[in-house]
């Protein structure tokens, strides 16, 4: 397909998986982030050094390589931005009006943004979140990542620009180290399992959160910048969910298959926001306007972290 796509921060988690399966799909993919690249998306020269709040050098970016499409990923998640709310501001509003304010003067195409189920609060209803609903965020993210999507939805409403996003779940992947979240005790269980057989975590046993394996939160969102604009009816971002669990849940299932692992409990400062955002997600929406479907359940995803961790770590020894 001949699309010129701009990836920013193309090296967190989401990206370091969304590059190289965009890379399958589109003939041109630019990866960009502030830090050096990994050796996985490095390989196809085109990975270039960009910082979101420069907007110049944002807009020579598009202008040189006629960027089509901009996945704008770089962001600051909920327990850093918790640490650094300033930064964590001026990160993900800044960056993103930037990147709202260049796709829209330079006729780039089509815009991912990535929202979280951290705008939702603890005034929303906690189970089967519906798609439109209370919503008064108590995280710096969350704040952010709502006020982003209103901005999107701006965007679309006074230039056309062709805006899209997800709510993402808590997201479980091995590739590339979750990046400051509260649901990042998911992914880190995991290593710690292979490899110690035992897991301190931050959050109560029964703190269940919104979840999805990160193919399908790439398939997802490749199947939702593809689908036809007329489906699309919101422009803000959709609810977007896969499975939800605890720890305890979790640590059960990772037992299955490692018997001697054991796991502690010691809540800190992201119980707290962990208790502010919902149990689970209504996507009903996204299911009827382009077609979601999830296809991992926590059995297949314990059994496929387990299997690439201990091959990762087979191979590095
Ligand atoms: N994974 C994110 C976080 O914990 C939620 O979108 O901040």
């Amino acid at each position: 397909m001949s699309e010129t796509i701009l990836v920013t921060g193309a090296c967190g988690q989401i990206g370091s998986e969304l590059v190289p399966a965009l890379r399958k799909v589109y003939n041109r993919v630019i990866a960009s982030d502030l830090k050096e690249p990994p050796e996985s998306l490095n390989d196809a020269s085109d990975f270039i050094r960009l910082d979101v709040l420069y907007k110049n050098g944002l807009l020579d970016c598009i202008r040189r390589f006629k960027v089509t499409q901009v996945y704008h990923l770089a962001a600051v998640l909920s327990a850093t931005g918790e640490r650094n709310p300033e930064m964590a501001w001026r990160i993900n509003m800044k960056g993103l009006r930037n990147v709202l304010d260049v796709c829209a003067a330079n006729n780039v195409r089509k815009l991912f943004f990535p929202s979280t189920i951290a705008v939702f609060g603890p005034t929303t209803p906690k189970n089967g979140t519906p798609q439109f609903t209370v919503m008064e965020p108590n995280t710096i993210y969350g704040i952010s990542k709502l006020a982003g999507e209103r901005w999107c939805h701006w965007y679309h409403l006074k230039t056309g620009l062709d805006v899209r996003g997800l709510r993402y779940p808590g997201l479980i992947s091995y590739k590339t180290k979750a990046g400051g979240g509260t649901t990042d005790y998911a992914v880190e269980i995991f290593f710690e399992a292979v490899q110690h057989k035992k897991y301190v975590c931050y959050l109560s046993e029964n703190t269940v959160l919104p979840m999805m394996y990160m193919p399908d939160a790439i398939r997802g969102t490749i199947e939702l910048m593809e689908a036809p604009a007329e489906r699309i009816s919101t422009r803000s971002s959709y609810n977007f969910s896969g499975i939800s669990f605890s720890p305890a849940e979790l640590a059960a299932e990772i037992k299955k298959h490692i018997p001697e692992f054991t796991i502690q409990y010691q809540p800190d400062f992201r119980q707290q926001i962990a208790d502010g955002w919902p149990q689970s997600i209504d996507d009903s929406v996204a299911q009827r306007d382009w077609g979601w479907q999830p296809a991992y359940s926590l059995q297949a995803i314990v059994v496929d972290m387990l299997q690439n961790i201990r091959r990762l770590k087979s191979s590095s020894a």
